[in-house]
C-alpha cells in the first residue's frame, strides 16, 4: 500500500510528521522523505530532490536540517508524552533516523482535537524572519540561555558586543561578496526563488514576499536572474553592493548567534553536524519562543565547505582564504567551526511565513496503519 491518506496515520505518527514538516531546509528545498511501516517512522533524503543540488545528504545544511527534523521530533513527542523508540541516531546513521512510534489510546478526545491541541508547541512557530530589527539589546536571560545550550560537543557563542558583531557582519560581507560572483550559486538560488506568477511550484523555494526585500528589491532580483546580466554588471562591483545590502541587517542587529560544532572532519563528524543541528533548532525555538526573531545566515559556512572541496573559482581563491583566515580568528575555540550564523532581535515586522510540501508528498505508508 502506499496511502497517503493521512486519516489512515496514527495520530501520534501525523503529529510526529507535522513537527518533521516545519524543519526548516536551506532555501527550503524540503529534501526529505517520510515513511510509516506501521511501526517505525522513518526520515531520509529524497534523492529526486537532492539530485543535481548543491548540498548533497552528506553535506553540512543537509546534516543540520536532519538534526532539525530530530529535534522538532523530540521536543513535540516529550511534551505530547510520546517516549520514542529506537531513536537514537547512531553516528552512521544521520542520512537515516528510525523512530518507533508508540501507540495512544485517545479516551474522551477526538483525534483530530489532540493534534490540534499539540500544535500550539513552540516548534510549530519557529521561522525565519528576514525583516529589519529594532537595536534593542536582547535580554540577559535570553542571552545566557543560549549560551547555556549544547549538544554532545556542539554549542551556541552569542555576540553582543558591537565591535564583536561589526567584525563578524564583515565576514559575512566577503563570503557574500564571493557568493555573488559564482555562477553555479547564482544558478542555484535562481533555481530556489519563487517570483508570483512564474508558474513554479510555491509550496517550496523562497517565496519572493518572505524575503523582507526593500521597495524595488523584487524587480531587481528579477532582473539579475541571467548569470550573464549579473557577471556584466559585477565588472561594475555590483556584487559589492548587494553583498552590503545583505551585510547592513547583520551589522545593525543587537545579538549575532553562531552555531559551533567540533572542525575534525574524522570519525563522528557527520553525527557532530546532525547534533548542531539539533542545537540550531534548540536554539531558534527559544529565540522565537521569547518573541525575538531570528535570521540565518549560511554563505560563510558555504564558502568555507567550498573552498575545502577546491569549489571556489580561481579569481575567488584569495578572497575566501582571507575569510578563511579571519573566520579562525572569530569562531574557533577549541576546534570548533562555524555551522550556521544567526542575527537575531526584535523584529520591525511580521515575516510572511515560508510554505511546507503536503505531507502526501513526501510520505510514503507501507502498512495500513491503525488510526487512533
Ligand atoms: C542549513 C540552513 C541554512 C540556511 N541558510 C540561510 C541563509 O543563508 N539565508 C537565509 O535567509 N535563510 C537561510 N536559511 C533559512 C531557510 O531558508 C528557511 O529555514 C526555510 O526557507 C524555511 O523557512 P522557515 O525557517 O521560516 O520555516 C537556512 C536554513 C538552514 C536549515
Amino acid at each position: 500500500m502506499n496511502a497517503t491518506d493521512k486519516t489512515t496515520l496514527p495520530a501520534p505518527v501525523q503529529l510526529l510528521l507535522e513537527a518533521a514538516q516545519r524543519a526548516p531546509s536551506a532555501d527550503n528545498t524540503q529534501p526529505w522523505s517520510f515513511s510509516w511501516d506501521g511501526h517505525a517512522l522513518h526520515v531520509g533524503f529524497d534523492p529526486a530532490r537532492i539530485e543535481g543540488h548543491v548540498f548533497t545528504p552528506e553535506s553540512r545544511a543537509s546534516q543540520l536540517s536532519m538534526g532539525a527534523i530530530y529535534e522538532n521530533i523530540q521536543q513535540v513527542a516529550r511534551t505530547a508524552g510520546l517516549t520514542l523508540g529506537g531513536a537514537s541516531p547512531s553516528s552512521q546513521v544521520t542520512t537515516n533516523l528510525r523512530m518507533v512510534v508508540p501507540r495512544l489510546s485517545l479516551s474522551g478526545i477526538a483525534r483530530d482535537e489532540w493534534i490540534t491541541a499539540q500544535r500550539a508547541h513552540p516548534v510549530f512557530e519557529r521561522h525565519t524572519n528576514r525583516e529589519v530589527y529594532t537595536r534593542d539589546p536582547l535580554p540577559n536571560d535570553l542571552l545566557g540561555r543560549l549560551e547555556g545550550l549544547q549538544q554532545d560537543s556542539t554549542c551556541v557563542k552569542v555576540f553582543s558586543q558591537r565591535r564583536d558583531i561589526k567584525r563578524i557582519a564583515s565576514l559575512v560581507r566577503l563570503a557574500s561578496e564571493a557568493r555573488f560572483r559564482t555562477r553555479e550559486l547564482h544558478e542555484w538560488l535562481y533555481g530556489s526563488l519563487r517570483f508570483p506568477g512564474d508558474g513554479m511550484p510555491t509550496d517550496d523555494g523562497l517565496a519572493l514576499e518572505t524575503l523582507g526585500l526593500p521597495p524595488g528589491g523584487g524587480a531587481m532580483l528579477k532582473a539579475l536572474t541571467n548569470w550573464g546580466t549579473m557577471s556584466r554588471l559585477n565588472r561594475f562591483k555590483l556584487f559589492k553592493l548587494l553583498a552590503l545590502m545583505e551585510t547592513v541587517t547583520f551589522q545593525q542587529a543587537p545579538a549575532l548567534v553562531a552555531i559551533l560544532a567540533p572542525k575534525s572532519p574524522e570519525h563522528g563528524h557527520q553525527a557532530q553536524l546532525f547534533a548542531a543541528g539539533q542545537l540550531m533548532e534548540r536554539a531558534w525555538v527559544a529565540i522565537n519562543e521569547a518573541g525575538f526573531a531570528a535570521h540565518p545566515s549560511y554563505v560563510i559556512t558555504d564558502q568555507l565547505d567550498r573552498l575545502e572541496a577546491g569549489k571556489v573559482p580561481l579569481e575567488l581563491r584569495a578572497t575566501v582564504g582571507e575569510l578563511q583566515r579571519s573566520s579562525n580568528g572569530a569562531f574557533v575555540e577549541g576546534g570548533h567551526a562555524l555551522c550556521v550564523l544567526f542575527r537575531v532581535g526584535r523584529a520591525k515586522r511580521e515575516a510572511v511565513r515560508s510554505r511546507r510540501r503536503p505531507l502526501h508528498a513526501m510520505l510514503s505508508v507501507q502498512a495500513k496503519g491503525v488510526a487512533a
